[in-house]
């Protein structure tokens, strides 16, 4: 054990999942600093998490909630660096493409400490989307750069990236692997709008690009509406708002809850007859259990999934005319695919083990 101490930060859903296990693998190896940066803060997008996936209470919780991207930025950025000031851990770790993934890398790189990127190499090409800046921001000033995917390690080799780069897989991997046994069927839960065994597509939307598009919206919400099967959307706040916004709501085929649990979620994922999302988590959930997906984006940063025939791409442009039509071929057809793109789920370790690597190279 080393007695250098190594920052963790997350902030949102995804990274608290993703912080599960990586915590749990460093925490052998380094005192760990624990931060949440706060950028998502109902108990539906954060707490839960933290209750289900054993995650020890965050040391640091930054508080910085919702804002516009330049606001939510700074403000992890400011409070990032006090953090890091106090704490001085000799690298810290950073996940993913949202905001606080950007502030907390900014932070370390001003105050010359290390920055390990997990997640690092992906790309949607897109750089109307924030995600896509904040991504090629961080991978250009991290010193580890753990890629998830063989594609994704390439992309920075070809970039040119200066930081080390090491293929691991991707720790949601590890996480859904883990927790599979514990995943909740629907017909479990209370708020399942459906008769048990009733057969159903699982739906999510939360990207900016759709929610702040009110004409592919509602084209969407119409073609959910009128699918040949039932379709549970549990809304993310920011969907919710831009529904109610409209004047959008449930109705036809189409149900409204409230965000799942991850148990609650990846069981919904697993029994669902297909998946209709626009999160990066869920495609690849979907991917990996084996569940058709289709994704409401114009591209996608997890490729493989499309060219493995697990994931099918539809533009929000195009929802309203092509989304029944694709869903309607998807659920006529037996599918397989190879499952491995992703790593074989000891993404954890791999991280770790690229972080001693980093450790022994700066001496
Ligand atoms: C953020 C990430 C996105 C990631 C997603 C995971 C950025 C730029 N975007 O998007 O990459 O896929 O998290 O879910 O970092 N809100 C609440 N309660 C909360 C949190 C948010 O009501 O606990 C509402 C607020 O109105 C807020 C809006 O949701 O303005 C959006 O939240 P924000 O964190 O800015 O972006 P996400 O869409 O969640
Ligand atoms: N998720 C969840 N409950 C929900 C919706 C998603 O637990 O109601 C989980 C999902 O299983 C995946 C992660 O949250 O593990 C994906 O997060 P999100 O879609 O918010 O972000 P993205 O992956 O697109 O960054």
């Amino acid at each position: 054990m080393s007695d250098r101490a190594l920052a963790i930060c997350y902030g949102t859903r995804p990274q608290v999942i993703k912080a599960s296990m990586l915590i749990e693998a460093a925490a052998a190896r380094w005192p760990l600093v624990t931060v949440d940066t706060g950028q998502h803060y109902d108990y539906e997008l954060n707490a839960v998490f933290y209750e289900q996936l054993g995650v020890p209470r965050p040391h640091h919780f930054l508080e910085v909630g919702s804002g516009r991207h330049a606001a939510q930025t700074a403000a992890v950025l400011t409070r990032a660096a006090e953090v890091f000031e106090g704490a001085k851990p000799w690298a810290v770790v950073v996940i993913g493409d949202t905001n606080s993934t950007l502030g907390c890398a900014l932070a370390a790189t001003q105050m010359r400490i290390p920055v390990v990127h997990v997640e690092a190499g992906l790309r949607s090409n897109d750089r109307a989307m924030a995600e896509e800046i904040n991504r090629r921001v961080v991978d250009a000033i991290a010193d580890l750069l753990c890629a998830p995917s063989r594609a994704a390690a390439d992309e920075l080799r070809r970039e040119h990236q200066p930081g080390m780069i090491a293929l691991t897989g991707d720790v949601a991997h590890d996480v859904l692997l883990r927790n599979l046994s514990r995943a909740r069927a629907p017909r479990d839960n209370e708020a399942w709008p459906l008769d048990a065994g009733e057969k159903f597509a699982i739906a999510t939307l939360h990207r900016a690009e759709l929610t702040g598009n009110a004409d592919a919206l509602a084209a969407i919400v119409g073609v959910l509406r009128a699918l040949p099967l039932p379709v549970v959307l549990p809304a993310h706040p920011r969907v919710r708002d831009a529904l109610a916004a409209r004047g959008l709501a449930s109705g036809g085929k189409l149900h409204f809850i409230a965000p799942l649990g991850y148990f609650e979620m990846i069981g919904a994922i697993r029994d669902a007859s297909i998946v209709i999302t626009d999160s990066g988590g869920v495609q690849r959930e979907a991917y990996w259990m084996g569940t058709p997906c289709i994704t409401v984006r114009t591209e996608t940063e997890w490729r493989e999934t499309v060219a493995l025939g697990a994931n099918t791409l539809v533009a929000p442009v195009s929802a309203g005319k092509e989304l029944q039509g694709v869903v309607e071929k998807r659920l006529g057809s037996v599918e397989e695919w190879d499952r491995s793109a992703y790593g074989a789920g000891d993404a954890a370790a791999r991280i770790t083990d690229a972080i001693a690597s980093l450790e022994r190279a700066l001496g």
